[in-house]
């Protein structure tokens, strides 16, 4: 044979094995997702790709479970039909990673599974192939799993793999979907904000990034993209959305993360209505198209003095009762001194509590010490007298007088909370919700959403002992309240505005202030110099004075929306690679320290760590 021909020979070798090869891949293509079989595809031949929950080996049959991200299927190795399949399937262990052809066939009566779409079928295996062997997990990947959070988040591609958290993520991901789309429609640019920025103050710490070219000068993460929004509305983009990471560096709770994400909005041209109205038809089309519910719009309204009077708390949880009753006025001058000379004494009845034992009372005692109350005053009201420590030190007629304003019955707890307001609202406000969930009174699968409106634009920060904003500074003053923004701060008004779902802040947002004089004077409100305000915003300020429209918006926490929406006690739920609430990443071990080289370069170095006790 000439040279030439037998290279010809071996280059069709060649193709044919490619072409094999390529048949071979095709032939494996997965045909469906584990949850996607039901009894219509009975009889089909199919391809599915999964991890292995169970294994089962039945006389003569093996039953796998396949998962994936959305569901289980079972699977059959038969000895019969496929008795190679059956012989290598012994292998298969929790966690490994397998491809199955096989025929969809209906179980037999009796095996049918009601609580899983997949149930009424299973796949009889022709041919399968392992893709991967898996360690054993260090818990059980299934709803279950009773491992601690800290295991969990350690393995957190593990935990991801659990059907519950795999749907908390779809959700998360349909709710921004949905959240673009309509946005889109609506008019609004999806325009991105600079993640290396300026500190932006929205009450919290900034993260610092130090810049490497720029020694001894930092970066803030951006605690919201606020100014940067309204820059695009001096800009002329008239309508701006952004699905956003914020940073900030606060104290974390179950419903706070150091980064989160929003969904933030501005309008140009817009006034408080027309935010608060794109805001519940946002709202009004995530239910509808992500739950399939129909919300009433517009939401009810409350002003931020009724919010407290009423509930004590700026984020009222409307599903509920017992609500607050102010009886400073019935016991001023009594001679039970802690309510007698108290700024505000206010009351909260449980009907039917008598039956609240000593050791829940001492709890709930502690509860409120956490809002620096000192103590938590009860009552009982029994036949013919009021069980209470109290009860010896109030006269009969302020006995008579409470009972008539709390419409209070034989049968009811009462508790009281006495001393300076921000206190008192804090400590009840919070036993209120405390009590909801001990006592069961908090109905199940409803969602109630409110706006709270009118809040004050500044608070009194006794720490720093100034006033600060109370939205953030951009915020613009109600309509007649500009005159008392420096003279009067305590009793101006804010064209802000809150969203409430539940008793959380899922948004808020505000219409701003759009000229820079009026900025100006906010800036002096707060206490900072001219030269500060210039230094600090003076882009800001210089920004408004060239032609800024008058412009609104709002932000909401995609986080906590989610986590309301999934049902989830933590927003950690809704979060692929959430922090701990040390703010550290339990998986990549971040924070982590960094080389000397690195910090050189950075021009930084490290003070001595105080010792245990020492002040820095
Ligand atoms: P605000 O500070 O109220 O407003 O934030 C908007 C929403 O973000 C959510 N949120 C958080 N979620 C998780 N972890 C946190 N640490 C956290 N902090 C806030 C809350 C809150 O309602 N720039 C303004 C918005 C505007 O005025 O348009 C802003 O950031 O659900
Ligand atoms: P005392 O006279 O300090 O022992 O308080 C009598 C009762 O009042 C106890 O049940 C305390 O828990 C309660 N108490 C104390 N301080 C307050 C307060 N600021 N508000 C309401 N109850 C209080």
């Amino acid at each position: 044979m000439s040279e030439e021909r037998m290279e010809q020979e071996q280059g069709q070798d060649l193709q044919q094995e490619h072409q094999r090869y390529i048949q071979s891949l095709e032939s494996w293509k997965r045909t469906h997702h584990c949850a996607a079989l039901n009894r219509q595809h009975e009889g089909q031949e199919v391809c599915i790709m999964g991890w292995a929950q169970y294994r089962r080996d039945h006389g003569g049959l093996i039953f796998v479970d396949m998962r994936d991200r959305e569901g289980l299927t079972q699977i059959v190795f038969s000895p019969e039909t496929a008795p190679q399949a059956h012989e290598t399937a012994s292998i298969i262990r929790a966690e490994y990673v397998f491809a199955v052809k096989g025929l969809v066939r209906m179980r037999p009566e009796g095996m049918t599974n009601s609580s899983l779409p997949t149930g009424e079928i299973e796949v009889l295996v022709k041919e399968w192939k392992l893709l991967n062997t898996s360690k054993t997990p260090p818990f059980p990947i299934e709803d279950r799993c009773e491992a601690g959070e800290a295991l969990r988040l350690q393995w957190r591609y593990l935990d991801l793999r659990r059907p519950r958290m795999a749907s908390n993520l779809i959700l998360r991901h349909k709710v921004s979907q949905c959240v673009r789309q309509y946005l889109d429609e609506n008019g609004f640019l999806e325009i991105e904000t600079p993640i290396l920025t300026k500190s932006t103050p929205e009450g919290a710490r900034d993260f610092l990034v130090p810049s490497r070219v720029n020694s001894g000068m930092f970066f803030a993460l951006p605690q919201s993209p606020q100014i940067f929004k309204q820059l695009l509305m001096v800009a002329g983009m008239d309508r701006y959305f952004q699905v956003v990471r914020c940073f900030r560096d606060e104290d974390l709770r179950a419903d706070r993360q150091p980064e989160f994400t929003q969904i933030d909005m501005e309008m140009s041209f817009a006034d408080e209505e027309q935010v608060m109205a794109v805001a519940e038809g946002l709202m009004g089309r995530v239910f509808n198209n992500v739950l399939g519910k129909e919300l009433t719009l517009p939401f009810p309204r409350m002003t931020y003095d009724e919010a407290m009077s009423r509930f004590g708390v700026d984020k009222p949880d409307t599903r509920f009762g017992l609500e607050l009753v102010d009886i400073t006025s019935i016991v001023h001058g009594s001679d039970f001194k802690v309510f007698g000379s108290a700024e505000l004494v206010k009351a909260m009845k449980v009907e039917g509590g008598e039956k609240l034992t000593r050791k829940e009372i001492d709890a709930f005692t502690e509860f409120v010490k956490i809002y620096g109350a000192q103590g938590l005053a009860w009552v009982k009201i029994r036949p013919d007298e009021w069980q209470s420590p109290i009860a010896k030190f109030l006269s009969d007629a302020e006995k008579e007088n409470i009972a008539k304003a709390l419409d209070a019955h034989e049968g009811d707890i009462l508790f009281f909370q006495a001393g300076e307001a921000d206190m008192v609202n804090a400590a009840l406000g919070n036993l209120r919700v405390h009590l909801g969930e001990h006592l069961g009174l908090i109905p199940e699968g409803l969602c109630n959403f409110l706006w709270v409106t009118d809040f004050p634009l500044y608070e009194y920060d006794k720490e720093e002992k100034r006033y600060v904003a109370c939205h953030h500074p951009f915020t613009a003053p109600a309509a007649g309240h500009m005159e008392r923004m420096v003279s009067d701060p305590a009793s101006t008004r804010a064209r802000a505005y809150d969203m409430v779902l539940n008793g959380t802040e899922v948004g808020g947002g505000s219409i701003r202030i759009h000229s820079g004089e009026t900025q100006r004077q906010m800036f002096d409100a707060l206490g900072f110099s001219r030269e500060e305000a210039e230094s600090q915003f003076g882009f800001l300020i210089q920004a408004l004075e060239h032609g800024a429209p008058p412009h609104g918006g709002l932000a909401f926490g995609l986080d906590r929306f989610v986590m309301i929406l999934a049902q989830m006690p933590s927003i950690r739920d809704v979060i692929a690679f959430p922090k701990t609430q040390k703010a550290t990443c339990l998986m990549t071990e971040a924070p982590n320290s960094v080389s000397s080289k690195q910090l050189r370069e950075l021009g930084l170095r490290l003070r001595e760590q105080p010792k245990e006790g020492e002040s820095v």
